[in-house]
């Protein structure tokens, strides 16, 4: 069967490369993809903002199924769209992604049906938030409503802090529509982890655990990133904590969608902050995750394409997966200055070294080619993937294929699945 899979990312690499694996499958479609996915499978030119271009290009080459990678196109409604058309499309519908294109209709979700979470309120006007601060305590955590591109969350120390955060979402619109509305936190203090579950109407399935590094520095410090990197299986999640997890988020958030009538088939990523008091909801992300996709597909040994089906058919309680024990790192190359303003177009040499290497694959995200060239195109570039027998074997790996590939500018963590 065809697949189209939407994106251009580290994760849609992951994705398209662990698809083309199936034997199912004929050919794997990426739009608008990278210079990596090339290489799995066929990039098509259209932007993943183009709904109508993307459904009529499914149409025309018979796409049997779609995966869809980034939020906002899930929060523009394509499950909706390519489901009224009868086509196959693995995601959740517009209503049910706004679990995570807006965060108070998450927390009211999560209040619903009693899913722990810190206490918030939602405000349009500046002036409701600014007096509301008080009923939070310092610090706190204010939240542009909708999705903005992960930066719309400001961790106010002081009202100072808090006051400014409010006047650059509200008034000055900083993140357009986004913040429009906002939300207040109590802040939560804690270790964060996070779960992946394949969901379907009836059941759910938990993927093995992984962390991600989302600070630039080693040490975990500096400014959030989109993440610099990734670990498979976590070191905060034992099997005591999963069950908690289970108990007291994944079973009442399918019991919540049942309820509340949400069609969500697809995957769900929740952000947990692990308090003295249990895990706490951060927020529900709708979507794989990038950079944790790049470490659970080299450990996933089923088809993916059979768990995608089973999603959308709702057949996951009769699937049984199959993972590999080992433990898996991804580092990612990026491109000097980022998450701040960075140059692009740099030739990335030295690929050729690490594509023998065992155990070792390199994931594209910011890349593009020209002519015999691969340049860099983006913020993350590339994602070094290595699997061990221990996280410190892969990581070693892992390593040893980063430092074979040079480009102009390139920055990573040299800590990455060792903190
Ligand atoms: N209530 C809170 N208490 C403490 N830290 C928080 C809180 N809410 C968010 N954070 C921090 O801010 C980060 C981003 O918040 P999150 O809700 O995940 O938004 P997004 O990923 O959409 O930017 C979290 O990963 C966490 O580090
Ligand atoms: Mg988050």
């Amino acid at each position: 069967m065809n697949v189209l899979v939407i994106g251009g990312g580290g994760r849609e690499h992951a994705l398209a490369w662990k698809l083309r694996q199936s034997p199912r499958v004929n050919q794997v479609f990426i739009a608008p993809g990278n210079a990596g996915t090339a290489l799995e499978g066929r990039n098509v030119e259209i932007k993943v903002s183009e709904l109508n271009q993307l459904l009529n290009f499914a149409q025309q080459e018979s796409v049997d199924l779609t995966v869809v990678g980034p939020d906002d196109v899930l929060a523009a409604g394509i499950v909706d769209l390519f489901e009224n058309a009868g086509l196959r499309i693995f995601g959740p519908c517009k209503e049910a992604a706004r679990l995570e294109s807006s965060k108070s209709f998450a927390k009211r979700f999560m209040i619903r049906h009693g899913i722990p979470t810190a206490r918030f309120g939602e405000y349009e006007s500046s002036r409701a938030a600014k007096d509301a601060l008080h009923d939070f305590g310092f610090p706190l955590a204010v939240k542009a409503d909708g999705l903005a591109l992960g930066k719309g969350v400001v961790i106010a120390q002081d009202r100072r802090e808090a006051e400014a955060a409010v006047d650059d979402m509200i008034e000055r619109r900083r993140f357009g529509d986004a913040g429009r509305k906002i939300i207040i936190e109590e802040f939560l203090s804690g270790v964060e982890c996070s779960v992946h579950a394949l969901v379907n109407s009836r059941s759910y399935l938990v993927f093995p655990t992984a962390q991600d590094h989302k600070q630039l520095c080693d040490g975990n410090r500096g400014p959030n990133t989109g993440g610099m990197g990734t670990f498979s299986p976590s070191r905060q999640i034992d099997a005591g904590l999963l069950q908690e997890i289970r108990d007291k988020i994944l079973d009442p958030f399918m019991q919540g969608i049942r309820q509340d009538n949400l069609l969500f088939r697809g995957l769900l990523f929740p952000g947990l902050m692990l308090t003295k008091d249990g895990p706490r909801v951060l927020e529900f992300n709708c979507r794989f995750g990038d950079p944790e996709t790049q470490v659970l597909m080299p450990r996933l040994e089923t088809d993916l394409l059979d768990l995608l089906e089973a999603s959308i058919t709702d057949q996951l309680d009769a699937i049984s997966t199959e993972w590999d024990n080992r433990s898996a790192v991804c580092v990612v190359m990026a491109s000097g200055g980022y998450p701040g303003d960075y140059e692009t177009g740099k030739a990335i040499a030295g690929l050729e070294n690490v594509s023998e290497m065992e155990d070792v694959k390199v994931f594209h995200a910011g890349t593009r080619r020209r002519g015999d060239q691969i340049l860099t195109s983006g913020g993350r570039v590339l994602g070094i993937t290595a699997v061990g027998n221990t996280l410190s074997v892969a990581s070693k790996r892992a390593y040893e294929a980063v430092d074979q590939i040079e480009f102009d500018g390139r920055y990573f963590r040299r800590d990455i699945g060792s903190v």
